[in-house]
């Protein structure tokens, strides 16, 4: 049994298998994280993925009968959180499902039943015996239903999404593991999942500011639980939501016929010699959630691409894509690439950056077939242009 604190069980489910997570590359696996606390009303928080339901269970029978569970709390009904409710209460003769007012109607939009809900609001407090539990409405961190469950005596917030990671491990708590790699998984899954909703993120860090906080038990991944940890996760989410970013320069590109290559390294040699903290990310070889996690912590990101058929290349396309999806705001971006008769394709690039929330430094720098020392010395301007951002 996962002790979390006396009579609080973890009962999730460790998913070792996962690779891809709606594009989202897992290379550590994942975890769905359940929780029971046993109490008078036992109550769970959570539920996991559909093929972790016999895990799952077995979990909640090392700790209580299920006959017994009275709560279902759904903190977020996405179905990595909610997908085993249904399941769950045909053992469950006794338990009310716990959620947020449009919880409700999701789960009913999901499951199609109308199980019997217990609707909470906003800062309701609901009493399981020995605890009181307390309900934070937290709309979009993730959906706009989602809510986080804070334990009064226990000083425990769930708050199902937020602070997670995708990480296997027989580990459960972050200081077991090692706390530098939960934070370094824990900034990967915040720019690939949480990166759009830097201003609902600050509002849930300015509610939960006065609550004493002992120990953070998100739905993915590791348990926050040491003071320091606590803190620091805290502390990291404000900043990532606050898009405070490193003075380092992020070149993203792909290629045909190596010109455009040829720019972007170019371009990383003279920033790495002028000691300009640089990383090249070859589109070919990068994922699309490494490089927005780069991009995270990049004040300047430049953009690479040839031209085909007089569009970027699709592997542009593809990050482009996903980075008008997760809203990088307020990072600076220069454009570079190659071209044969038509430069149509640079506008939509400069157009989809400026649509993902950032902002152009500086001209893009276009070179008709194959550049020369001219074409490549020019992009050496980028130096003192960089340097300025930074100063900035
Ligand atoms: Fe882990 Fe938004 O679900």
């Amino acid at each position: 049994m996962h002790k979390v604190a006396q009579d609080v069980y973890w009962t999730g489910y460790v998913d070792w298998d996962l690779r891809v997570f709606h594009g989202y590359a897992t290379p550590m696996g994942s975890t769905y994280n359940a929780f029971i606390i046993k109490d008078e009303k036992p109550t769970l928080i959570d539920t996991v993925k559909y093929y972790g339901f016999e895990e799952m269970l077995g979990r909640i029978k090392d700790v209580i009968d299920p006959k017994e569970i009275r709560y279902i709390i759904s903190n977020h009904t996405e179905m990595d959180h909610s997908g085993t409710i249904d399941n769950l209460l045909k053992l469950c003769p006794q338990a009310e499902v716990v959620c947020s007012d449009k919880g409700e109607d999701n789960l009913k939009r999901h499951f199609k039943k109308d199980w019997p809900f217990k609707v909470v609001q906003d800062g309701e407090t609901l009493n399981i015996g020995k605890r009181d539990l307390v309900f934070k409405y937290m709309p979009m961190v993730h959906w706009p239903e989602s809510m986080a469950t804070y334990c009064v005596q226990d000083k425990i917030l769930f708050p199902n999404d937020a602070f997670g990671q995708h990480i296997a491990s027989h580990q459960r708590f972050a200081d077991e593991l090692s706390v530098d790699t939960t934070i370094q998984e824990a900034a990967k899954y915040y720019a690939n999942i949480v990166l759009p909703f830097g201003q609902p993120v600050l509002r849930v860090l300015d509610a939960i500011a006065s609550l004493p906080i002992d120990i953070i038990c998100p739905s993915h991944g590791l348990i926050w639980r040491s003071p320091s940890d606590v803190q620091s996760i805290l502390e990291q989410y404000r900043q990532w939501s606050s898009h405070q970013t490193d003075n380092r320069v992020l070149i993203i590109y792909d290629s045909m016929w190596q010109s455009t290559e040829r720019m972007a390294k170019h371009l990383y040699q003279h920033l790495d010699k002028s000691g300009i903290p640089v990383k090249l990310a070859h589109l070919e070889n990068s994922h699309i959630s490494d490089v927005i996690t780069d991009i995270m912590f990049s004040k300047v990101v430049c953009v690479g691409s040839p031209m085909l058929n007089n569009r970027m290349l699709p592997t542009v396309a593809a990050m482009l894509m996903y980075m008008k999806g997760l809203k990088p705001k307020g990072r600076k971006f220069l454009t570079f690439g190659s071209y044969g008769w038509s430069q149509q394709g640079f506008k939509e690039v400069e157009q989809s950056l400026t649509d993902a929330g950032m902002l152009q430094a500086g001209p893009g720098h276009y070179v008709r077939f194959i550049p020369d020392d001219q074409d490549l010395e020019q992009l050496n301007n980028w130096v003192p242009l960089i340097e300025k951002i930074f100063s900035e």
